[in-house]
């Protein structure tokens, strides 16, 4: 080994609070380390210059991508890798290097930071978020089952709505977020249900006025069981209009147009498409040729001219909704 002989840079090598070490290029030994780099990772120079390669970087040769990547720059910043400290640890570091000379010898001058907290608290907070979800994709389904149990005629409804307005966000290419937001509201956009008598919901033929103003309230029951709840999404927004119509002429507040949210007229246009194409208890499916005629002879009045248009292409080019 070589010594270097600067020795303000020494110096200041040794005093730096970051750990640091400094290698010989050709022969890939590390020969100096400063405090900071004893003191975090528990080696001394002497341990460390006894250790082959795999005893000190841990896996997939990080230490060749580095050189590489090195050698072609001349310098790095933030390379990732893991090694062992001295206890045998993993820890996982970013390393700033630079190739600097020392009289012929090219030596490598690193500055390690230590990621290993911060990683940790990464895959923590994933593992947490992944979990969240989860526990709230099981709640949502328990919710969407207790108004089927309710309503048995119109179990599964809700969910090959969602499958439909999922379908149609998707092709009107809305960010990620927000499709999820419209699928889980669909899930659950009848919840609202629970509060009407069995009778009127599972009554074969024809509702009258009055009970027919009942099931009405469904959307305002939904979205005031749901508006005290913290979502990522409006979803109890999304429930209470899912049946207003774009002239207004729809309940319960009778909002027209741009009031109107585009999660609920996505999910309005799939409650539509999947109440025409399925068997209802007063009568059978109609198909979905009735379904499209309907929304062509409504888009624009009813129902958004673009949702109508891209629901039409998804009928025609059929969707699986079992
Ligand atoms: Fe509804």
């Amino acid at each position: 080994m070589k010594k270097i002989k600067d020795d303000a840079f020494l110096s200041l090598f040794n005093l730096s609070s970051n750990p640091k070490f400094i290698m010989e290029k050709d022969s890939g030994k590390i020969t100096h380390i400063n405090e900071s780099f004893s003191r975090s990772f528990g080696y001394d120079a002497k341990s460390l210059k006894k250790l082959n390669d795999d005893e000190f970087w841990a896996g997939d040769n990080f230490k060749t991508k580095w050189l590489e990547e090195l050698s072609k720059k001349g310098s790095i910043v933030e390379f990732p890798a893991y090694f062992y400290d001295f206890s045998g640890e993993i820890r996982s570091v970013l390393l700033y290097s630079v190739i600097s000379k020392n009289d012929d010898l090219d030596i490598i001058i690193t500055e390690i930071v230590d990621n290993t907290e911060k990683e940790k608290i990464a895959t923590n907070l994933q593992s947490t978020i992944l979990k969240l979800n989860d526990a709230m994709e099981s709640m949502i389904s328990v919710i969407a089952h207790t108004v089927e149990l309710k309503d048995p005629y119109t179990a599964g409804h809700q969910k090959r709505v969602a499958i439909l307005a999922e379908a149609i966000a998707r092709k009107m290419k809305l960010p990620q977020n927000v499709i999820e937001g419209i699928r889980i509201a669909s899930i659950i956009h009848d919840i609202g249900k629970i509060a009407i008598p069995v009778e009127i919901l599972s009554k074969p033929g024809k509702l009258s006025p009055m009970e027919f103003e009942l099931i009405k309230t469904h959307s305002v029951a939904g979205y005031n069981i749901l508006k005290d709840i913290e979502f990522e999404w409006p979803l109890a927004e999304m429930v209470y209009q899912h049946h207003e119509r774009i002239d207004g002429s729809g309940y319960p507040r009778g909002l027209k147009g741009d009031q109107i949210i585009i999660e609920a007229k996505i999910i309005s246009v799939a409650d539509v498409i999947e109440a025409i194409s399925f068997h209802r208890p007063y009568r059978p499916s109609l198909g979905t040729g009735v379904a499209i005629r309907e929304l062509n002879e409504k888009s624009g009045i009813f129902y958004d001219k673009e949702i109508v248009k891209i629901s039409v292409d998804i009928l025609a080019e059929g969707i699986d909704l079992s």
